[in-house]
């Protein structure tokens, strides 16, 4: 087994590592890094722990103040989305942390001139279907994958929530200016834009269970 480095390109992308590494973390198992992020940090940081209190008072939010979020906090939020179940577990989307100024000014761009798009912390959730090793045809693997990303990003935007921050989901896109931003074939499933609310606001009311639910005997 070969030593553990934090700044081994194989075990972290460039540009992003957890906060918080153990010396005796073994990047041979993903699950033991995820375990060890899922666990590190401030825990008195952490808002919220009971899941259905989290769903009950999350609200998007457009408007984010200045203050930056820290990293360990990001590094939950990306952990939340490695979590989420995926096709046959083959994990068919990748997250694309998006850092620099000028690439979240040319997302707004992208966005459909949304202003918000340039929010302290933007992850763009994409399909790659290629990851799915499943026996169905490329239609089906393409839907998998956008499942995969769609779910992932849902996580990830709970997590925030728990975290004390807040989120808006961005689904009003040009495919192709997103991908070109990012120097990638992978096709954008949706952008989250993640930071402090500048106010906090009460969750938006929802339909009657009558007209949500459909009963089949
Ligand atoms: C698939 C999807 C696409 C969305 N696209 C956008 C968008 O492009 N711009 C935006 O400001 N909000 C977008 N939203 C956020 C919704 O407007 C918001 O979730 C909705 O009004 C409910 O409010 P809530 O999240 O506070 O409960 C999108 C949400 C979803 C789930």
């Amino acid at each position: 087994m070969r030593d553990f480095n934090p700044n081994d390109d194989a075990v972290f992308p460039e540009g992003y590592s957890p906060q918080e590494t153990l010396d005796d973390i073994s990047p041979e198992i993903p699950n033991q890094l995820l375990d060890f992020i899922l666990r590190s940090g401030p825990t008195e940081e952490v808002i919220d722990t009971d899941l259905f209190a989290v769903m009950k008072k999350r609200r998007s939010t457009r408007k984010f103040s200045d203050k930056p979020v820290e990293t360990v906090k990001i590094d939950k939020i990306i952990a939340a989305a490695d979590t989420a179940p995926t096709a046959g577990n083959f994990q068919g989307f990748e997250i694309f942390y998006v850092k620099g100024l000028e690439k979240k000014n040319a997302l707004i761009d992208a966005c459909n001139h949304q202003s918000y798009v340039d929010a302290p912390v933007v992850l763009i959730f994409c399909k790659n279907p290629s990851r799915v090793k499943l026996n169905f045809p490329p239609y089906i693997l393409r839907k998998f994958a956008i499942q995969d990303a769609t779910l992932a990003a849902g996580y990830s935007q709970l997590a925030a929530q728990a975290l004390g921050l807040s989120s808006i989901w961005i689904g009003m896109f040009d495919e192709q200016k997103i991908m070109d931003i990012l120097q990638t074939d992978l096709v954008p499933s949706s952008v989250l834009c993640i930071g402090y609310p500048k106010q906090t606001k009460f969750p938006k009311p929802r339909r009657n269970l009558k007209d949500l639910v459909n009963v089949v005997w």
